[in-house]
């Protein structure tokens, strides 16, 4: 496994590559894997001839920056996890070769920044925007995985890939859970036992949420229930809980079965924001 700090070393291999006409799949990560980020190394492994990883906490997606300095890092643990996975390269570069001086570009992803993580992380989908686009620049790979629990991202870097006419196929993965639900994420491992116990609270709200949909009650009812179960745990606050359009993220006020429809919740536990989503009809 080659471990690649620089676009320039990558533009050698990358060249090769080209020549013994291999596919080339991007799993972009921040680090601090897990099981999650792996089922997108499995499948870009599967698929592709050749899989990079890249690992770069983006500073510019952060609105909040004690978010930023607390964000977990492990790269000696996940080098080995991904050599382990048969990995052929990662990318790891550093915040100066991505971004030489401060970025002053503005994405604007309309209706997108408007609502949920768009609303309540202002800037969020700039910063990751700007980077999803310049590792898809640099790696110029032929496919390019993103997991089905940052779903809104998902739609966001949907829109990214056909407005700037990226020549690459998006490829989606299920959300990975733990055992009892929770879904994994590399903020998990900021939770203390008792927070861990309170986190299910979103899982479990989403699961109940969609059994009442599919029973035919009102979203207005469903919804009402769902934060009083969250106002009943002092530990977690709610930040939202709500009915989408799966792909748009148009907030939708009931459910209708002819609309890809998903359930989205963020919730604080103290300092740590945690979120999840659930499809209702797909
Ligand atoms: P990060 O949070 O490290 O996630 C990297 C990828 O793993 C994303 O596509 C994310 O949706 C996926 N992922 C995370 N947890 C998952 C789970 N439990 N099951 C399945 N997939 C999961 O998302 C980012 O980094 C960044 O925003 C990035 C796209 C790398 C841009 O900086």
């Amino acid at each position: 496994m080659q471990v690649i700090p620089t676009p320039a070393q990558w533009r050698q291999m990358r060249l090769q590559l080209l020549q013994s006409q291999k596919s080339i799949g991007l799993v972009p990560t921040m680090g601090a894997l897990h099981q999650g980020h792996l089922d997108l190394v499995h499948q870009s492994i599967e698929k592709c001839d050749f899989t990079i990883v890249s690992i770069f906490v983006n500073p510019t997606q952060f609105n909040n920056s004690a978010d930023f300095q607390k964000y977990p890092q492990s790269l000696a643990e996940d080098l080995d996890l991904l050599k382990a996975a048969g990995v052929d390269a990662v990318f790891v570069p550093t915040v100066e070769t991505m971004y030489p001086s401060p970025t002053k570009l503005q994405l604007n992803f309309g209706s997108l920044e408007q609502v949920l993580e768009g609303a309540f992380r202002p800037g969020h989908f700039n910063g990751v925007g700007i980077v999803v686009a310049k590792l898809f620049h640099m790696i110029q790979p032929d496919y390019a995985f993103f997991g089905q629990k940052d779903l809104q991202q998902v739609a966001v870097i949907r829109r990214l890939v056909e407005d700037m006419s990226f020549p690459l196929s998006l490829q989606i993965v299920p959300t990975r859970r733990e055992v009892d639900g929770l879904a994994m994420s590399s903020r998990n491992r900021r939770l203390n036992p008792t927070q861990r116990k309170s986190a299910l609270i979103l899982y479990q709200s989403l699961q109940e949420a969609k059994a009442l949909l599919l029973q035919r009650y009102a979203w207005e009812k469903v919804k009402e229930g769902a934060e009083l179960i969250f106002q009943k745990n002092e530990e977690v606050e709610l930040e939202y809980f709500s009915l989408v359009e799966s792909d748009t993220f148009e907030i939708l006020e009931d459910y209708l079965p002819e609309k890809k429809t998903s359930i989205c919740v963020a919730a604080y536990l103290e300092d740590i924001r945690l979120i999840d989503n659930i499809p209702i009809n797909s």
